[in-house]
């Protein structure tokens, strides 16, 4: 008899999960057209994927009006750099934002070029400057085109 207890226990948690997974899982929850492996979603997932907003577009997308810098970034030793890496997403620019950042700053390019000793990584590849000793005070772009990746223009 004391063995049936716990059997019941178990029965009754049981019951409850299965009640509480038919109210909260939605309807449209299941096994779609892909079958099992594949379809196993929620099928309203879909549409709020596609009205998701897209942050970054890639320099393809500046070139119908940027042409002269996305020529130039691309023919530099920048060429694996993404636009939007220094000037922040494009989201629907020119729309909304009209300009995107010009940010001049040492920083923007420190955290790429300052010189670490990291030998089995390829960040230590990049050519490095101290930054307490290169030009301090000054802006980068001063004297370094950032499109060219050019020794001082
Ligand atoms: C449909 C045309 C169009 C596309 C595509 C476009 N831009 Fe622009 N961009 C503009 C216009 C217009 C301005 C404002 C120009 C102005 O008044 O100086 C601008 C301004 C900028 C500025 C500020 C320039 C400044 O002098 O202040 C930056 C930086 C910039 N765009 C980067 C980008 C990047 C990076 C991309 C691609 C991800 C891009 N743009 C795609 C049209 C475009
Ligand atoms: C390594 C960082 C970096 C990358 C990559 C980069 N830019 Fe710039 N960009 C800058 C900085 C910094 C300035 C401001 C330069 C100045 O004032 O001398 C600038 C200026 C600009 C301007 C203003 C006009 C000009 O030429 O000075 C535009 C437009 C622009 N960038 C578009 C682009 C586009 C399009 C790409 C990709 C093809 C790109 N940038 C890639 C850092 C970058
Ligand atoms: C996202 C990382 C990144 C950022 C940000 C970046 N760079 Fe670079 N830079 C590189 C890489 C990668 C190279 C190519 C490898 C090399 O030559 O060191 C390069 C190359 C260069 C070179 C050529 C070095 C040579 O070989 O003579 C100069 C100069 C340079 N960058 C200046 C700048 C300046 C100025 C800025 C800021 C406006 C900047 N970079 C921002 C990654 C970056
Ligand atoms: C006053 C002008 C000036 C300013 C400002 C300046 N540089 Fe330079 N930079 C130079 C000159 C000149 C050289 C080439 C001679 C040399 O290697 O020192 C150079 C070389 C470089 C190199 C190549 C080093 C190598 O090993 O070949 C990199 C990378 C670089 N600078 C990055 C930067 C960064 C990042 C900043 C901002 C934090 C900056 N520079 C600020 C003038 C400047």
């Amino acid at each position: 008899m004391h063995i049936l207890r716990p059997l019941f226990v178990v029965l009754a948690i049981a019951a409850i999960i299965l009640i509480a997974r038919s109210i909260w899982i939605p309807s449209d929850f299941g096994i779609h057209e892909r079958g099992y492996t594949y379809g196993w979603y929620r099928q309203s997932n879909i549409e709020e994927w596609k009205n998701f907003t897209v942050k970054y577009q890639g320099r393809e997308f500046c070139v119908t009006c940027h042409a002269e810098q996305v020529q130039k970034l691309t023919s530099s030793k920048h060429k694996n750099i993404e636009c939007e890496n220094c000037h922040g997403p494009a989201l629907s620019h020119p729309a909304d934002p009209l300009k995107l950042v010009l940010d001049r700053n040492r920083e923007l390019c420190l955290r790429c070029h300052t010189n670490l000793f990291y030998p089995n990584s390829q960040r230590s590849q990049i050519k490095g400057i101290n930054p307490d000793q290169h030009n301090p005070g000054l802006e980068c772009v001063l004297c370094h085109n950032p499109h060219e990746a050019s020794k001082p223009r």
